[in-house]
């Protein structure tokens, strides 16, 4: 199995199989049932297989406020995001405190877990916004969310039942416990996470490719759950990595699975929130670039960076590993950061988000010094069919 501990020590597991799920299903009928969308389906399956850890359910009050407030759950435990079950104020009459719920999907209604309720409480979406998101402007994205959502959450530990199946690229999910068994497996002791949430340019390949320099494996785990809709559909952007690992990545060192949560946008917070997810996963380092998960100027350029001080390398338990800006240099020849290359901003090639998407919308490559050729031809193919 791989070395590395578990968030917490343990990697939870509240997945229910056999006659015992059936049973439960059973039981399920009797209970009353509350509708779920798609995000809480998705942080419902994460906290089922373990990609959570340690909890074991959805946040009560006393994790939640100790979330919001430092950072850590009650018992102290590193945990930079709220992992929260909202409910509307008929569903919250509906419930009370030691009695079973039944969670349902919404547009399917499977029954997908049984939710024991611990808790039920109150919150001030603001000042939830202001703590996690830094900002409560409901032009942030992940603030916008949060202010849509009901204020009043429900707490408690969960039994699923049901896991939601994958619309595409299937064979790219894995649990855990089995990155966990493939890298074991692969004899990488050491390996490295890299999240993203955008199509790969060259950028993301130095760093990717810097970090493997100095581990055993690179865990490339683009989150394919909700984000926000101008960013680029995962569909194209697994596209975009499979291309790429075709043409230019060691086969025996690289490994590809996706990460199936929503984006939340809230930049240092989340980097934090990526690296503890990483970890249940088998990673024993994460890359951690400039502005991570950021959006907008909300956050600093390197702030999801400097969070990581508020914590000790024990309490983390991964060691994350940071990248300046990166670019393609004329004058080096070479992909270089801020850090290595000495060369006015001039010789620096950099396009803005806005510029790749006139140049792909054009059915233009931007520069191979930018994005590799296969790789634009993806993005551009992508936008012709969106
Ligand atoms: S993110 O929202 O998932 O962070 P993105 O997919 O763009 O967005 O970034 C993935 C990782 O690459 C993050 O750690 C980010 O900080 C890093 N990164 C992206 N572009 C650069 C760059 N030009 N230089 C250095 N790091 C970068």
């Amino acid at each position: 199995m791989s070395t590395i501990q578990p968030h917490g020590g343990c990697l939870v597991n509240r997945m229910v199989q056999g006659t015992e799920r059936e049973r439960l299903l059973a039981q399920a009928k009797q209970l009353f049932e509350l509708k779920i969308n798609s995000w809480t389906l998705s942080d419902l399956d994460l906290i089922g297989v373990g990609a959570f850890s340690p909890l074991t359910g959805f946040m009560n009050k006393d994790d939640y406020e100790s979330v919001v407030k430092r950072m850590r759950l009650a018992d102290g435990t590193v945990w930079s995001i709220p992992i929260t079950l909202p409910v509307d104020k008929d569903a919250a009459a509906q419930l009370s405190v030691g009695k079973q719920v039944a969670l349902v999907g919404e547009v399917d209604n499977v029954v997908y877990a049984i939710l024991d309720v611990q808790s039920i409480y109150e919150t001030d979406p603001k000042r939830e916004a202001v703590k996690v998101f830094k900002t409560d402007d409901a032009a942030h994205p992940g603030v916008q969310k949060l202010l849509s959502r009901p204020s009043t959450y429900v707490g408690g530990s969960i039994q699923v039942l049901n896991r939601p199946k994958p619309e595409k690229f299937e064979q790219f999910y894995y649990d855990p416990s089995e990155t966990r068994r493939i890298f074991s497996e692969k004899g990488w002791r050491t390996v490295v996470g890299f999240q993203t949430r955008n199509p790969v340019h060259r950028a993301h390949e130095y760093i990717q490719k810097s970090a493997l320099e100095i581990v055993d494996g690179l865990f490339l785990n683009p989150l394919v759950g909700e984000t926000k809709t101008d960013d680029i559909s995962a569909d194209v952007r697994m596209r975009s990595y499979l291309v790429l690992l075709e043409n230019y990545y060691p086969k025996d060192r690289v490994f590809l699975g996706v990460f199936p949560a929503a984006m939340r946008y809230a930049g240092p917070r989340e980097a934090i929130f990526h690296a503890m997810v990483r970890k249940n996963y088998g990673c024993t380092h994460f890359i951690v670039g400039r502005d991570h998960a950021g959006v907008g100027d909300y956050y600093g350029t390197y702030e999801a960076q400097e969070i990581f001080s508020n914590f000790t390398a024990e309490e983390l338990g991964i060691a994350p590993l940071f990248f300046e800006h990166s670019f393609y240099c004329t004058k080096c020849g070479n992909m270089a950061s801020s850090k290595t290359c000495p060369h006015d901003k001039a010789e620096h090639m950099h396009l803005s988000g806005t510029k790749v998407r006139a140049l792909l919308r054009d059915s233009q490559c931007p520069p191979p010094e930018f994005t590799r050729p296969e790789v634009a031809e993806i993005l551009i193919a992508g936008m012709r069919d969106s």
